[in-house]
């Protein structure tokens, strides 16, 4: 088995991030909420060794989180990082106090003696930039434990106790703000823990194939395929483990952005040889959003078509025995939730959810152990093509909520395409498409007056978004040179007829959303 190490998640907003470092390594973890983990859950996963979150909750309080006691006497390699530091030295016998000077933020450290954490990293006498973002602190160390780093808010910055292999710290090495953070995360999992880093998109692959084999056996598969990222590299994967007992099932709800159906057929009918079939529904999705102008209404009827759509196709190829689906690791993680109680939905994005047990069918979820960056060096691990593993995130309901505040016609969605295909060139020809998280043109339900050569024109506005984000809850506006956008209102007021207007949205989220409605 491949080493792996426990992340034990007291709640901190980062946590996804110290599992991003320690794969960046080659080595494989699992965040797992410190409710659900005991002696015996740690004896289970056999990690070779344990990194402890931080957390919002603060170790002076009653009934705070901690780990398994037992933790530490497993003889097992423990990080704590900021709570989890703090928790690690009051369980093993020190103090943690509440501090006047909270810390947020950039700050430096003093290095004042060696230790392994620091081993080819941090020199003594050297200061260090690292980010930390506390209001407790540890201020009297259990036996063993010496001080190894020091702030001005946190005398006991960095906490080693060599011999035990047990070390905490109360900055953040996984965020990029402290800058040999990275190192000091590899320096652990590789040098303290001793693993050995061979966890990578390769042997994954491999280990996954063998999996999927062994779930399906001489069963039949049907996957519905997106053209997205996930749904693609799902396909390819599971194609390469069983061969003519996949079925693709790709949906043209008529919503799409242009050449997107055609590259799909290209790519997986004719590129990989994979069974698909290309449902064009159009007609029946445009007839149902007819008149509809409420995003949710719309996001609902195509949410509901797809499904049924998917089924009755599912049906026609005699049935399935497994669902694949694109699930990934972030939406399987179990979050620490401190506040309960349910979110306000702002909006009901639009999934499968549902239909497996409708269908009776058992899921084949590869990608559940991956996050998104992953599962990118997967898809060209299996020869997909670049613009497709390295796409931009496409909502299910498509074009339909690029097309705000009133009714979709075919018209529209011609326009809408045209458009949003020479803005996507322009930022592919200026370099910017990785750099961007989501770019996309929104047809306004505006129509304005404009002069073009000597005659009046009245047209529609049309909207270009771009934003930067590393997940899609927040996000800021692109900031274009002017130069780009120029060009850009330019070729598209020249190029597509019925646009006389571009306007550039500049917007962040929040308060914004991405898309428009
Ligand atoms: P918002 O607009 O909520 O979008 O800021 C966040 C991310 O989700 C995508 N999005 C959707 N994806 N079905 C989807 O599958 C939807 O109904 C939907 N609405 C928004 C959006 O493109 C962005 O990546």
């Amino acid at each position: 088995m491949t080493d792996r190490i426990l992340i034990v998640d007291f709640g901190s907003q980062v946590t996804q991030l110290i599992a991003r470092r320690v794969r960046e390594t080659g080595v494989y973890c699992e965040i797992h909420p410190f409710n659900k983990v005991t002696e015996d859950t740690i004896r289970a996963f056999d990690p070779k060794g344990v990194i402890l979150s931080g957390g919002p909750a603060s170790v002076t309080g009653t009934d705070t989180p901690r780990a398994p006691q037992g933790l530490f006497g497993m003889g097992l390699p423990v990080l704590g990082i900021c709570y989890g530091q703090q928790t690690m030295v009051a369980q093993l016998g020190g103090v943690v106090e509440s501090s006047d000077h909270r810390e947020f933020g950039r700050a430096f450290v003093d290095v004042n003696a060696a230790c392994a954490l620091f081993e080819g990293t941090w020199a003594v006498g050297a200061r260090e930039q690292v980010w930390m973002s506390h209001g407790d602190r540890v201020t009297a160390l259990p036996a063993g434990f010496s001080v190894v780093a020091q702030s001005e808010g946190a005398p006991y910055a960095a906490v080693a106790d060599d011999e035990r292999k047990f070390y905490g710290v109360q900055f953040h090495p996984e965020v990029v703000h402290t800058p040999h953070g990275a190192q000091l995360l590899k320096t652990f999992t590789h040098s303290i823990c001793g693993c050995v880093g061979d966890w990578t998109m390769d042997a994954f692959r491999e280990t996954e194939i063998a999996k999927i084999r062994a779930q399906v056996g001489s069963g039949r598969v049907i996957c519905g395929l997106s053209g997205g990222v996930d749904s693609s590299v799902v396909a390819a994967l599971i194609h390469e483990a069983i061969g003519d007992q996949l079925t693709c099932v790709y949906v043209d709800h008529g919503l799409m952005r242009q050449g997107e159906s055609e590259q799909v057929t290209r790519v997986f009918r004719d590129q990989f040889k994979i069974n698909l079939v290309h449902v064009d529904a159009s007609d029946l999705f445009l007839g149902l959003l007819a008149g509809k102008t409420d995003p949710e209404e719309k996001r609902k009827i195509i949410g509901k078509t797809f499904i049924d759509v998917f089924e009755a196709e599912a049906q026609k190829i005699g049935g399935a025995d497994f669902l694949a689906q694109g699930t990934l690791y972030p939406d399987v993680i179990e979050s620490v939730s401190f506040t309960g109680g349910p979110s306000v939905t702002i909006k009901s994005h639009h999934n499968v959810g549902g239909l497996p047990e409708r269908m009776n069918m058992k899921l084949v979820e590869p990608l559940r152990e991956l996050f998104k960056d992953e599962v990118r060096a997967l898809g060209r691990e299996l020869g997909l093509p670049d613009e497709m593993v390295g796409r931009h995130p496409f909502p299910g309901p498509g074009l339909a909520i690029r097309i705000p505040g009133q009714e979709i016609t075919r018209e529209k969605l011609d326009i809408l395409r045209k458009a949003d295909a020479i803005y996507l060139e322009e930022i592919r020809n200026a370099g910017l498409y990785d750099v961007i998280w989501q770019a996309f043109a929104v047809l306004l339900p505006v129509r304005t007056v404009g002069v073009m050569g000597d005659g009046r024109t009245y047209d529609y506005a049309l909207a270009v978004r771009a934003v930067t984000s590393t997940d899609g809850m927040t996000a800021d506006y692109y900031h274009f040179d002017h130069q780009f956008l120029s060009r850009l209102s330019s070729r598209i007021i020249n190029e597509v007829r019925g646009v006389n207007r571009v306007v550039y949205d500049i917007t962040s989220k929040p308060p914004g959303t991405i898309e428009w409605e």
